[in-house]
């Protein structure tokens, strides 16, 4: 079985988290809470301890895993190269959720980059997560501790329901907060690009770099034989049960066609969710309505998106419809979240 350990405070409950480091020092897995999901880290150094996170996950081994550290310096003898820009996002950015690819030096073994070249390093700002990696004294490589294919967890009663028994032990650090996995940004391409959209957005980004790209595949399917930049990004993620179609067009036009929808399918016996926003939660008249938030807020929407689709799972639900969310700001990670879990499936109302 799998233990949780309740994380209130990290000064009063400092021995459960020096029982996770001693864990990880044992090159054994521990699911910990970071700002952005649950993540399950290993040893990143011990290529042994790596391997039980993608046999733990039925993760396939082409993904590469993020490196987690707990200081600014920890980056130096994990890479060969550090561009200017590089620094300038760390000063501006960590401890947070952005990740930066950079080109990886001979430490960081083969099983956490999936054999490429470059390595992905943040550092995370859960003060959980930050004292794990230190009292550790290795960075921790992790992914996000679902099973492979599942939503992320945002709680540890998320992870206990995709890992029980397969892991020893959970800190239990409460729900995070961004909710949606970090921002994935290749520092290694002529023009910084992002191959993951998340709580770091491109405006922020371009306030500080000026230019900035967000690769093709943010807000559509890869195309058969395309050069996979970000391996994650080219499986059917973030999957519930029910199956999930978007919905886009002008509010009033949404509501109407999702209604609509609705109707045809509870007149077909089936059990139909929402998705839906605190700006048209009241339009709808059957289905299961879960609100994600206001739409003048997208970090609250972002930050309840996962939960929701686990919610609709635990009743039952066997297609949700969502709508579709502006995809500005954190509104361009909800979008490339919820199109993976609709497998590209839009309906224009
Ligand atoms: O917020 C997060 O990033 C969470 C928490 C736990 O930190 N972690 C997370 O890890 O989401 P994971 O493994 O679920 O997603 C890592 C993403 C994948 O899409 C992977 O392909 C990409 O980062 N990635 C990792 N290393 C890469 C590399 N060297 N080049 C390109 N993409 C890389
Ligand atoms: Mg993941």
């Amino acid at each position: 079985r799998t233990r949780v350990l309740k994380i209130n405070d990290v000064e009063s409950d400092c021995s459960a988290i020096l029982e996770a480091a001693r864990l990880i020092q044992g090159g054994e897995v521990v699911a910990f809470p970071t700002e952005t999901v649950y993540g399950l880290g290993a040893n990143a150094l011990d290529a042994t301890a790596v391997q039980k996170i993608f046999e733990a996950k039925g993760r396939p081994g082409d993904n590469p895993l993020i490196v987690h550290i707990s200081k600014r310096q920890d980056v130096d003898r994990l890479v060969r190269e550090l561009p200017p820009a590089a620094s300038t996002l760390m000063e501006r950015f960590w401890p947070g959720p952005l990740t930066l690819i950079l080109k990886k030096s001979h430490l960081i073994p083969d099983t956490v980059t999936a054999g490429l070249d470059t390595v992905a390093i943040r550092m995370p700002r859960h003060p959980v997560a930050l004292r794990l990696i230190e009292y550790s004294g290795v960075p921790i490589a992790a992914p996000s501790a679902n099973r492979s294919g599942h939503t992320s967890p945002t709680t540890a009663q998320h992870v206990l329901d995709d890992l029980d028994g397969r892991i020893p032990l959970i800190l239990d650090g409460g729900k995070c907060q961004v909710g949606l996995e970090s921002t994935v940004l290749d520092m290694t391409a002529e023009v910084p690009t992002i191959l993951r959209p998340g709580g770091i957005t491109y405006e922020m980004l371009t306030e500080v770099l000026g230019q900035v790209r967000v690769d093709a595949s943010a807000l559509k399917p890869l195309k058969e034989g395309q050069p996979v930049k970000s391996p994650g990004m080219k499986y059917a993620h973030y999957a519930p049960h029910a199956q999930v179609v978007v919905v886009r067009g002008e509010l009033d036009q949404m509501v109407e066609r999702i209604n609509a929808l609705a109707e045809e399918y509870i007149k077909q016996g089936m059990k139909v969710g929402i998705l839906a926003t605190h700006e048209t939660k009241d339009y709808y008249k059957e289905g299961k309505v879960l609100v994600l938030g206001s739409r003048t807020q997208p970090a609250v929407m972002a930050s309840n998106l996962f939960s929701a689709l686990r919610q609709f799972d635990d009743l039952g639900v066997d297609v949700v419809f969502a709508e579709w969310i502006e995809t500005k700001d954190e509104g361009l990670a909800i979008m490339n979240r919820m199109l993976r879990a609709a497998a590209f499936r839009v309906i224009d109302a």
